[in-house]
């Protein structure tokens, strides 16, 4: 991408749509991308180390779950695929990232049930039994604490949150972080220099 980020609330760039293949829990997916989008081009292997470390939801699970920082939304059809009649809200300030979701929810047969939407839209009274996340390092620190502290408050008493860090990009740092904040985090995994952390409430 050419000096715009990601996380762009409406990106200038070409829109280029491309398709993203990958599996995951069992099944093969395919869905829409395009450019202006985290990761157009395949899914993110930080993505795949947490589809794949982190435990997913029964298919007895009924949600409310939170991707957040959603891009196109592979880690939001996932969740409804594994989880047939969960509700997930698909969060992201990337305008175009949502309109791929829209379409990506419809290919997997979740349209009634992904509402992808950005942050503020998200009803106030929700409260989330998962929050799935690769969050947006990038943006910096203190809006990364923001973002985190934001949404780990609307974590069910007995929710879990599962997320996804690069080593490199302070995967250790945000752990300390977060356990400082007084999280219960633990690590679930670690592949290819990516670190899953597991995060709850503390007992
Ligand atoms: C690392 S990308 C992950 C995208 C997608 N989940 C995936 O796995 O391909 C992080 C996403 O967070 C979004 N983002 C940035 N700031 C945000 C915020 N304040 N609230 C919600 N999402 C945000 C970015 O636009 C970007 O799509």
């Amino acid at each position: 991408m050419t000096g715009e980020h990601y996380y762009s609330a409406r990106p200038a760039t070409e829109e280029r749509r491309r398709t993203v293949r990958f599996s995951a829990a069992g099944r093969e997916f395919s869905l829409v991308a395009a450019g202006g989008v985290f990761s157009a081009d395949r899914l993110d292997p930080g993505t795949a180390v947490l589809l794949r470390k982190a435990p997913l939801p029964s298919a007895q699970a009924r949600g409310p779950f939170l991707d957040l920082g959603c891009g196109y939304g592979p880690i939001a059809c996932v969740l409804a695929t594994t989880a047939p009649t969960a509700t997930v809200y698909a969060v992201d300030v990337n305008t175009r990232a949502l309109e791929l979701v829209r379409h990506n929810a419809a290919a997997v047969g979740a349209t009634d049930r992904i509402h992808a939407v950005t942050p503020d839209k998200v009803p106030d009274e929700v409260v989330f039994q998962q929050i799935w996340s690769n969050p947006p390092i990038r943006v910096g620190k203190a809006d990364l604490h923001d973002m985190l502290r934001r949404w780990l408050s609307r974590l069910a008493p007995d929710g879990e949150a599962w997320l996804v860090v690069a080593r490199h990009l302070g995967a250790d740092s945000l752990h300390g972080w977060l356990a400082e904040q007084g999280w219960s985090v633990s690590r679930q995994g670690s592949q290819k220099g990516y670190r899953v952390l597991r995060v709850a409430a503390s007992a």
